[in-house]
């Protein structure tokens, strides 16, 4: 594969390397206040009546802080976390294993809870609403039912794709907040944050410029402002200033609207290939080499955000502010659109 996409939200193996840059309170954590406040007033509540916390769903596009607000949830309440994946829990029996080794009170995390083998997720069931678990030993004739009692546990559970959850998996959580996408100023504290904590000195202007690029998403915002330190180390005195972030982002691949080749390779093949649109997610992602889920879940959540995509019911099409930013006159072909001129 080609290398990693800088600005993808999906996690990647440096971030594991920082966690300190990760807020250990809601007290820290910026932005997102729909979701603080709520869930600040229910883990207060729980916490004051010594009780579990309700399950917990959070969804909204990668990078938001997903994992973030369950290790926060895991520290108000004081108790474990134990870390899960929907794709890796792929036999019922490890699924068993950790459920019954959980302790009162404490956090199972599931992240991408969406890719849930529906086998397994019917383990979940009971376990969430019931805490016990029924699970048939042996086959044929002497195959028995084991029923455990679980202690009152945790289930956060953390997707991309909220409406990919089965209607029984979603009705058991308590709690349910969607994250969206920061805005800029928020991602310009995040990032300032983030260089004190790294103790990296930076302007507030070219703090701006890295959250303005960062596609609404914090740990994108992170790890430009690495690159952006690297960058300024090696070829300007170790300054960050307005130009060495663009230089930097610039050398990266990194637009002004904060886009990458990827996210620019489709918005061409959407204009070159299929005339501006609509076309399916299948032909663009044989024609793009990527997987569709690549495509819907990371790349397209903030093109469609920004308005450069528009998910019509014949497929996607390149909006007139794609074409702009692309600097590709809007032809005349049917479905393209026309400036009016
Ligand atoms: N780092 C990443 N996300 C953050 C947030 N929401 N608040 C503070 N620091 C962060």
């Amino acid at each position: 594969m080609a290398r990693e996409r800088l600005i993808t939200g999906e996690a990647q193996l440096e971030d594991e390397g920082a966690p300190s840059l990760r807020p250990d309170s809601l007290t820290e954590y910026i932005g997102q206040l729909e979701v603080v406040r709520p869930l600040h007033i229910a883990l207060e509540a729980a916490r004051q009546r010594a009780e579990p916390l309700e399950h917990v769903l959070l969804h909204g596009p990668p990078g938001l802080g997903k994992t973030t607000l369950a290790h926060i949830i895991r520290r108000h309440m004081d108790v474990n976390i134990v870390a899960a994946s929907g794709p890796a829990l792929k036999r019922a029996g490890d699924l068993m294993g950790l459920l019954t080794n959980l302790k009162q009170g404490d956090v199972f995390f599931i992240d991408e809870i969406h890719r849930l083998d529906p086998a397994i997720e019917e383990y979940l069931y009971p376990a969430m609403e019931d805490f016990v678990v029924d699970f048939v030993v042996d086959r044929g004739a002497s195959a028995r039912m084991l029923n455990f009692k679980l202690r009152r546990f945790t289930l956060v559970g953390a997707t991309t794709m909220a409406g990919l959850l089965t209607a029984p998996l979603r009705d058991r959580f308590g709690l349910v907040y969607r994250l969206n996408y920061y805005s800029p100023e928020d991602l310009r504290a995040v990032v300032l944050r983030s260089a004190r904590l790294l103790e990296i000195g930076i302007g507030e202007d070219a703090a701006s410029e890295i959250a303005r690029r960062a596609r609404g998403t914090p740990r994108v915002a992170n790890r430009l402002l690495r690159r952006v330190r690297d960058y300024a180390q090696v070829e300007a005195d170790g300054e960050i200033t307005h130009a060495v972030v663009d230089a930097a982002l610039r050398l990266e691949g990194i637009d002004e609207a904060g886009l990458d080749a990827l996210d620019r390779a489709l918005l061409r093949t959407i204009i070159d290939v299929y005339q501006g649109g609509p076309v399916g997610i299948e032909a663009l992602a044989a024609t793009l080499n990527e997987t569709q889920s690549t495509l819907v879940e990371v790349v397209e959540p903030y093109l469609l955000q920004i308005g450069f995509l528009a998910r019509t019911p014949g497929g996607r099409k390149a909006t007139l502010a794609a074409y702009q930013h692309l600097h590709v006159p809007p032809g005349t072909a049917p479905g393209q659109p026309s400036l009016g001129l």
